[in-house]
C-alpha cells in the first residue's frame, strides 16, 4: 500500500514526538505492508511569519533526513516522501507564489497539495470555489482531506464536490478511522458523523484515496491494513487496490487518479 498523509515526522505537529516513536510508526506501516509514506505536518500559512517559514522548512527537511536516515539504518521496508497538510485560507494562493519555489509543498514534490478545511462543521463550501479554482488555474491540484471529519456534508456540499469532481479541480482523501461504524476512540465524539459521511462519500464515487492520518500508534493509529479488508468486503478488492494502492501512488508521482477501477 501507498500512505499520502502521515503526522510520522516527529517534533514538527502534533504527530510523532520523537525519533523512536517515528520509528515505531514505521515499523508499523511496514508491517501493514505500506511500502511509501508520505509525511504530510500540518502547515497553516496564516499562521506564521515570513521568517518563521525559513526556519520551518529548514527543520522539516532536516527532520526528514534524519528520519530516513534511521529507518535505512534499522532495514525498515518503508520508503519516506515529503509533503505537508496544508490549512486552506484565502492566502494560500498568494503564499505559494511567494514560496513554491523554495519549499515545494506539494505531496512528493508534485503539483497535488493536500489541503485541510479549517474546523466548523457547518461551512458551506461554495465559499472556497475561488480558492480552489485560483489554484487549479496555477497548475494544482488540490487533494481534500478528509473532508468526512472537517465539514457536514449536507445535499448543497455534496452537489459542489460531485461537480468540482466532475471538473477535476480536486480530489478527495479520506480517513482509514472513518470506516470503523462504532466510535473508536471514546473522546472522538465525531467519529459516528465522520463513519456516515465516509460511507456516503464512497457509495457516491466520490473518493479517489483512503490514507491513515496517523499521528501515533495508541490515539490514531495506522490502521491501513484494517481500511483495506474493511473496503474489500464492502466493495471488492479492486476498489481497495485503487483507493489505497495504485492511486496513492500516481497521486506521488504527479498523475491523476480515478474513483473507481472502472474509470479511467
Ligand atoms: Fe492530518
Amino acid at each position: 500500500m501507498i500512505e499520502i498523509h502521515s503526522h510520522i515526522l516527529p517534533g514538527i505537529d502534533d504527530g510523532a514526538t520523537d525519533f523512536t516513536a517515528a520509528v515505531r510508526m514505521a515499523q508499523a506501516y511496514a508491517s501493514q505492508r505500506v511500502k511509501i509514506v508520505c509525511c504530510t505536518p500540518h502547515f497553516n500559512p496564516a499562521q506564521i511569519t515570513d521568517q518563521d517559514h525559513f526556519a520551518f522548512f529548514r527543520t522539516i527537511a532536516q527532520t526528514y533526513n534524519q528520519l530516513t536516515a534511521l529507518i535505512n539504518d534499522r532495514n525498515i521496508d518503508l520508503q519516506i516522501r515529503l509533503g505537508a497538510e496544508i490549512r486552506l485560507s484565502p492566502d494560500l494562493p498568494r503564499f505559494l507564489e511567494t514560496y513554491a519555489s523554495l519549499f515545494p509543498l506539494g505531496l512528493a514534490g508534485t503539483h497535488h497539495l493536500l489541503l485541510e478545511f479549517p474546523s466548523g462543521k457547518q461551512c458551506d463550501l461554495t465559499i472556497y470555489e475561488p480558492i480552489i479554482f485560483q489554484l487549479q488555474l496555477t497548475g494544482y491540484t488540490p487533494v481534500l482531506a478528509h473532508p468526512e471529519r472537517n465539514l457536514l456534508i449536507g445535499r448543497h456540499n455534496l452537489q459542489i464536490l460531485e461537480r468540482w469532481i466532475e471538473q477535476e479541480r480536486i480530489l478527495i482523501q479520506i480517513n482509514c478511522s472513518s470506516l470503523c461504524d462504532v466510535p473508536f476512540w471514546k473522546w472522538h465524539k465525531r467519529s459516528r458523523i465522520s463513519y456516515q459521511q465516509a460511507r456516503l462519500l464512497l457509495d457516491r464515487n466520490l473518493v479517489h484515496c483512503i490514507a491513515s492520518d496517523a499521528h501515533d500508534l495508541v490515539r490514531r493509529p495506522p490502521l491501513n491494513r484494517w481500511a483495506f479488508r474493511s473496503i474489500s468486503r464492502r466493495y471488492g478488492i479492486e476498489r481497495a487496490q485503487r483507493l489505497m494502492q495504485i492511486n496513492p501512488g500516481q497521486l506521488l508521482l504527479g498523475q491523476s487518479a480515478a474513483v473507481n477501477p472502472s474509470s479511467h
